[in-house]
C-alpha cells in the first residue's frame, strides 16, 4: 500500500492528480477543489509557504490508486487488518519531527494553509487529523475530527457524536483535566481509513491501520503532551482538549450529508507545539466527496460484518452514493429462502444504515436501473418492506427529531427485493432477444455490406412433416425450430408450420413451446371462456 507521498506521485503519474504552480488564493480552494476532474496540489498558495493538496480520495478510482488496488477490494483489507490487527512501533523519532515550532510565539496555526470549504461554514478547518489520544487505560484511541481554526494556537474541535473520544474526553472534564492529543495531517491512506471505522470497544484503531498494512504503524513521543504522534505525518500539532465541556460554540460545517451542520456546542482545543517535515504538503481533505468514499469502505466492512455473522450468502454490496456512501446499501445475495429478510435484520444491526435493498444475484447493485426495476418487478410492499423505529441514530441526520436531553432515534427500511419463493421462476423470466448471440449487429447496423445467404427452395410438406415429427418427438421453441431449419430460412418455416396449424394439429405446452394438440405435456385450456388464466 502506497504511503501519503507514493499516493500523491502515483495520482499525478496517473494524470489523477494536477499540480497548479500559478498563485492561488487560499478562499477559493473549495469551490476549485469541487469543480476538478483530478486530485490538486496547489504549489503557490498567496500568503502561505505549505502546498496544499486536496481531492485525493474524491472518487472510486483516486481512491483506489492511493490504496494500490481496486476500490471493492479496500474494504476486505480493512477487514484483513481488523482480523488481524498489529501492534505498532515506538520509534525514537521520525520525518515528522523534522521542524519545530514550540514556543508559545512559534506555535502559530495561522501560517497554515487552512482553507475555508463552504461558504457558511463557521471557518477555515482542518479536516485531515488522525487524531491519537490516550484510552485512559493504558492504551491509545485514535480517530478523525475536524478542528475550526480560532486563534494562533486554539481551535474548536467537534465530539457532538458519542464515539471514544467524545467518553474520553467526557471522563477527563468530569475530572477536571485536560486530553492531551496529537493531531497528525498528511497521514499513510491506511491510517485515515483504519482510524475512521469504528471497531468494537478496546480495539486499537492504530494495530488495525498495522493490520491493513501488513507491518506496525511507527509511533513516536511528542515533546509537550505524553501522547504519541505517527512519525511520518507531513504535519503533527500537540495539543490538549481543554476541560471546557461543551459550551463554546462550533461550526456550522459544510458535512458527509451534502447539508449544512447546525451549529454545535463544544470542548476547545490549546495547541501546544507544531511539529512537520523539512518541506511539508497540507492535505485539505476535502468535503463531502473524501470523506464519503472513505465512509463507503468502512460502512461496507462493517456491513459484512454483520451479513457474515447472520450467515448471509452476499454476493455484493454498494454503498450507494446517492445514500451519501452512509446510509443506504444495496446488497445482493444468492437467494435461499428467507435470505432478504435475514439480510435486512443483520444491516439494520450494523450502525448507521437506514435504507437496505437486498436484490438476487443476478441484479446488479451499482446499476440503479437494474435495482429499482427489481424492486418494481418482485416486490410486494406488504410482505417485501420491513421498518423499525427507535434504534441509535447518526445525529447529523437533518430528518432525525431532535429530543432535549437524550441521542435521538431513528427508523429503518428494508426492502426485500429477492424473488419470492412461492411464485414460480417462469414468471420472472427475463427476456432474451431472438439470436443475439449469433447476430454481427455492427456488422449491420455500420456501414459494411453484410452478406445474406438466400433461403434454399423447399419443399414445405416436407417440411411440415419433418417440423411434425420433432415437436411430437419433443416440445419445442419456435425460435428452436428457426435455428434447426437455418438454411431454408424463417419464411419458409413459418409457411410449413401454418401448413400444421391448419390441420389443428399444434398446441403449446405450459411454457409456450410448440407441441401436438395430443401431446400428453400439452398445455389444457380454461373451462370457461371467458377466464383469463395466467401461468
Ligand atoms: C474526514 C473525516 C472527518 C471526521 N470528522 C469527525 C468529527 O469532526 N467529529 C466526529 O465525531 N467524527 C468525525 N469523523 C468520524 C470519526 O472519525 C469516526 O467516527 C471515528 O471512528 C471515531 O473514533 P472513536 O470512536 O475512536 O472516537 C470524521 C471522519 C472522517 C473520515
Amino acid at each position: 500500500m502506497l504511503d501519503f507521498r507514493d499516493a500523491i506521485a502515483a495520482q499525478r503519474e496517473s494524470g489523477l492528480l494536477r499540480d497548479i504552480d500559478r498563485p492561488v488564493d487560499i478562499r477559493y480552494l473549495g469551490t476549485l477543489i469541487e469543480d476538478s476532474e483530478t486530485a490538486l496540489l496547489f504549489n503557490n498558495v498567496t500568503d502561505y509557504n505549505i502546498p496544499v493538496v486536496s481531492g485525493l480520495m474524491n472518487s472510486r478510482e483516486r481512491m483506489g490508486l492511493a490504496y494500490g488496488c481496486n476500490f471493492n477490494e479496500i474494504q476486505a483489507k480493512l477487514r484483513d487488518g481488523v482480523a488481524r490487527p498489529i501492534h505498532h512501533q515506538l520509534v525514537n523519532t521520525g520525518a515528522s519531527r523534522e521542524v519545530c515550532y514550540q514556543e508559545r510565539d512559534s506555535v502559530d496555526l495561522f501560517s497554515l494553509p487552512i482553507p475555508l470549504f463552504a461558504q457558511l461554514d463557521g471557518g477555515p478547518m482542518i479536516t485531515a487529523g488522525v487524531t491519537i489520544a490516550s484510552d485512559g487505560s493504558g492504551g491509545i484511541n485514535a480517530g478523525v475530527y475536524r478542528y475550526l481554526l480560532r486563534e494562533k494556537n486554539l481551535t474548536g474541535i467537534d465530539l457532538v457524536t458519542p464515539n471514544d473520544l467524545r467518553r474520553i474526553v467526557e471522563n477527563n472534564t468530569v475530572a477536571g483535566k485536560s486530553t492531551p492529543i496529537s493531531i497528525n495531517i498528511g497521514t499513510h491512506p491506511a491510517v485515515t481509513l483504519a482510524t475512521t471505522f469504528r471497531p468494537p470497544g478496546g480495539v486499537d484503531e492504530i494495530e488495525i491501520a498495522g493490520g491493513v498494512l501488513g507491518e506496525p504503524v511507527q509511533l513516536t513521543p511528542c515533546a509537550t503532551v505524553d501522547v504519541p504522534c505517527l512519525a511520518d505525518a507531513e504535519i503533527v500539532l500537540e495539543a490538549e482538549i481543554l476541560p471546557t465541556g461543551w459550551v463554546n460554540p462550533e461550526g456550522r460545517f459544510g458535512e458527509f450529508t451534502r447539508i449544512m451542520g447546525a451549529l454545535h456546542w463544544n470542548p476547545h482545543v490549546r495547541i501546544k507545539a507544531i511539529y512537520t517535515r523539512k518541506n511539508p504538503i497540507f492535505w485539505a481533505l476535502h468535503m463531502p466527496w473524501e470523506v464519503s468514499w472513505i465512509s463507503a469502505v468502512i460502512q461496507e466492512a462493517s456491513l459484512r460484518q454483520s451479513l457474515h455473522e447472520a450467515n448471509i450468502d452476499v454476493k455484493a454490496i454498494n454503498i450507494t452514493p446517492g445514500g451519501t456512501c452512509f446510509f443506504h446499501a444495496v446488497i445482493s445475495v444468492s437467494g435461499r429462502v428467507g435470505e432478504g429478510k435475514q439480510a435486512i435484520h443483520a444491516a439494520f444491526a450494523a450502525d448507521d444504515f437506514k435504507q437496505i435493498v437486498v436484490v438476487d444475484e443476478d441484479i446488479d447493485v451499482f446499476n440503479p436501473l437494474e435495482v429499482e426495476w427489481a424492486v418494481a418487478t418482485r416486490v410486494q410492499a406488504d410482505i417485501d418492506v420491513v421498518v423499525t423505529s427507535g434504534m441509535r441514530s447518526k445525529p447529523l441526520d437533518p430528518s432525525v427529531t431532535l429530543v432535549t436531553g437524550r441521542m435521538p432515534t431513528t427508523s429503518k427500511m428494508g426492502i426485500d427485493a429477492t424473488m419470492s419463493p412461492d411464485i414460480p421462476r417462469a414468471r420472472f423470466e427475463r427476456i432474451s432477444y431472438a439470436f443475439a448471440d449469433e447476430v454481427d449487429t455492427e456488422a449491420y447496423l455500420g456501414t459494411n455490406d453484410v452478406k445474406v445467404d438466400g433461403s434454399e427452395k423447399t419443399d414445405l410438406d416436407g417440411l411440415s412433416v419433418k417440423i411434425r415429427s420433432i415437436v411430437d418427438d419433443t416440445p419445442t421453441y419456435y425460435a428452436e425450430l428457426l435455428k434447426r431449419f437455418w438454411s431454408v430460412g424463417a419464411n419458409n418455416v413459418n409457411r410449413a408450420l401454418g401448413l400444421l396449424h391448419e390441420t389443428g394439429d399444434l398446441w403449446q405446452d405450459e411454457e409456450g413451446r410448440i407441441c401436438l394438440k395430443s401431446s400428453t405435456t400439452a398445455a389444457t385450456p380454461p373451462t370457461s371462456k371467458l377466464t383469463n388464466r395466467l401461468q
